[in-house]
């Protein structure tokens, strides 16, 4: 018998750790194993494991838990616990037309608020995503890049499920951009998009963002049922 590889040995703890920080350690070290594949999906985290990994109570890593359950990164399962969830959850076009209310929303909040620094850190993730090669680097930039539009929405509730639907499609192009044959996400739609904003055309930056994510959801479908229809491949 071969034993499965456990991926919590993945996870390198550094001595022990302040009671205080225990559930912001553990929820950031768990966050970032699940975003860059360390943990796949489908893996169950049992919370005596982790918490004998990390040397703490339950009861920082229940919170833990907890933070990466509303990220949408965990699924608690009745009888099987947290459990990492898929890349992708439901169905590809709805998930993007959730993205494309939330994020118009966002964007047209924001517009009006932002200011020079934020044009600035705009353009910046924009000439790194030029340079950048590294597939896990270019989903969070891509990330990052948006984020900056949206910054200035008041609604904080809003922002965080923007956010949440970021994360999920950063953790998608993690695994397959390289698959799909994208060297870079869409570079002029970023450049096109900043423009409008910049001179605070909101009805023209809502227009430009819906085509981009359209065009996002058009490639992954194509991309997911060519996969499905190639023998299945890494299904479940
Ligand atoms: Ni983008």
């Amino acid at each position: 018998m071969t034993q499965k590889p456990n991926p919590l040995n993945s996870i390198k703890v550094n001595g022990p750790i302040p009671a205080h920080l225990a559930r912001s350690v553990i929820e950031e070290t768990l966050r970032s194993a699940i975003l860059d594949g360390r943990i796949p999906c489908g893996t169950a985290l049992r919370q005596q494991d982790l918490a004998d990994l990390f040397g703490v109570s339950r009861m920082p890593v229940r919170e833990a838990l907890r933070q990466l359950e509303a990220q949408a990164l965990l699924n608690v399962i009745a009888h099987k616990g947290a459990v990492v969830a898929p890349l992708v959850q439901g169905d590809a076009t709805e998930t993007y037309e959730l993205r494309i209310l939330l994020e118009s929303e966002a964007l047209r909040r924001s517009i009006p608020l932002l200011d020079a620094a934020d044009f600035d850190l705009a353009a910046r993730y924009i000439e790194e995503l030029e340079t950048e090669h590294n597939y896990n680097e270019i989903g969070r930039l891509n990330r990052l890049f948006h984020m900056t539009l949206y910054s200035k929405a008041p609604n904080r509730r809003l922002l965080r499920l923007v956010e949440d639907g970021l994360n999920e499609e950063e953790r998608f192009l993690r695994f397959n951009l390289e698959a799909m044959g994208l060297g870079k996400l869409s570079q002029e739609d970023h450049r096109d998009l900043l423009r409008a904003v910049e001179v605070r055309d909101i009805e023209r930056s809502i227009k430009l963002l819906e085509h981009h994510l359209n065009r996002g959801v058009e490639v992954i479908t194509r991309y997911l049922d060519s996969s499905t229809t190639q023998g299945k491949k890494a299904s479940k």
